[in-house]
């Protein structure tokens, strides 16, 4: 099943602005930092790189990405909405859970520091490689941001996307940042 959730018109996805999402998640290699007992001192990590076929191959993962770690609606609502819900989008028959942002592996596992996750696998996508090629890229130069994802999330089954939730009016520099089909709860109301 392909269920496309977009607030105009569902149909229509493929002529809208935000254009047409690949059929299976893009082939990159994420740059991560885990943790390695081997090491002592006060940052005992080390680089683990780590590709869509290690991150997706069967299971079905709900993905969901956002302007930037740490910014007040994704530390306040969406991560922490999605790592309180977990076992909810488990009885639904999801095995995990992967935030992606265009942010660097030091950043990205700070965040999850900071808010205390456990449930949610921290994706560090600092070069945009999936955003762009999941059409999700935009500039967010107005606030100094650089080149970030718009707001969406996806179901994904053994690679193939199944559902994918996107904000309404992605746009370049945009002056607001809509969060309403990429909330957990909106997700869960329709798995
Ligand atoms: C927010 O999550 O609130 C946010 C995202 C991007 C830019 C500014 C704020």
């Amino acid at each position: 099943m392909r269920v496309f959730t977009h607030p105009n018109d569902e149909s229509q996805y493929e002529e809208d602005s935000w254009g047409c999402p690949p059929k299976v998640v893009p082939n990159v290699v994420f740059k991560m930092r885990v943790f390695d007992s081997g090491q002592e001192g006060p940052n005992p990590y080390k680089w683990s790189h780590v590709s869509s076929m290690d991150l997706f191959a069967n299971k079905t993962v709900v993905i969901f990405s956002l302007p930037g770690a740490f910014t007040p609606t994704c530390s306040t609502y969406q991560l922490p909405g999605f790592e309180e819900n977990f076992n909810t989008f488990q009885l639904k028959g999801i095995d995990e859970i992967y935030c992606i942002s265009v942010n660097d592996a030091f950043v990205m596992n700070a965040w999850a520091k900071a808010q205390n996750i456990s449930n949610i696998k921290m994706i560090p996508d600092g070069s945009a490689e999936f955003t762009r090629a999941m059409n999700m890229e935009v500039q967010k130069d107005n606030l100094g941001f650089g080149a970030r994802s718009w707001r969406y999330a996806a179901v994904v089954n053994n690679g193939w996307i199944t559902h994918l939730f996107v904000e309404r009016d992605k746009t370049e520099n945009a002056t607001e940042d809509p969060y309403e089909y990429t909330a957990p709860e909106y997700i869960l109301e329709k798995l």
